[in-house]
């Protein structure tokens, strides 16, 4: 099978690889990259767990082929704590307030909760509700995760009152 080279920045990495024309970009993160972070779900554009921020926009990276990322600046979960371990707002809202039970769908929905948040930093709990409406979740019932949504806001809004 022909390969094509793509290059791209991943969490602030520049990574050239050959990619076939048909590699999902999930598949490209998960096994090109080692990212396991964004999970498999649905392949069919549903569930959301395998959402990415890409170029400033919320994907999901099992509806988009790898050579499409072609330079292209990618933001996964395992981009989004700092290098000395400390956990990212969102990250840790959803830790504080109980966002998850088994977790599958929180990489995704902790990446769409990272952009809505840049696009809306003080969302009401029904924007917040509106702007996960593409993440499922099987386990909490979501009211943890819209709190943990509002957490993060807080924080992030403090952080950014002190700069
Ligand atoms: S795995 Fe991509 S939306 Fe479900
Ligand atoms: S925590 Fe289990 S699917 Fe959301």
């Amino acid at each position: 099978m022909v390969k094509k080279l793509i290059s791209l920045i991943v969490n602030g990495e520049t990574v050239e690889r050959a990619v076939e024309d048909r590699t999902l970009l999930i598949h490209f993160l998960r096994e090109d990259l080692a990212l396991k972070g964004a999970h498999i779900g649905c392949e069919t554009t549903h569930c959301g767990a395998c959402t990415v921020d890409m170029n400033g926009r919320s994907v999901k990276s099992c509806t988009i082929f790898a050579v499409q990322a072609e330079g292209a600046r990618i933001r996964t979960i395992e981009g989004m704590a700092e290098a000395d371990g400390t956990l990212h707002p969102l990250q840790e809202g959803f830790r504080q307030e109980h966002g998850l039970q088994c977790g599958y769908c929180t990489p995704g929905m902790i990446m769409r909760a990272h952009r809505l948040l840049q696009e809306n930093p003080n969302p009401s709990d029904d924007e917040i509700r509106m702007g996960i409406a593409g993440n499922l979740c099987r386990c909490t019932g979501y009211q943890n995760i819209v709190k943990a949504i509002r957490h993060a806001a807080g924080k992030l809004q403090v952080r950014e009152a002190a700069e």
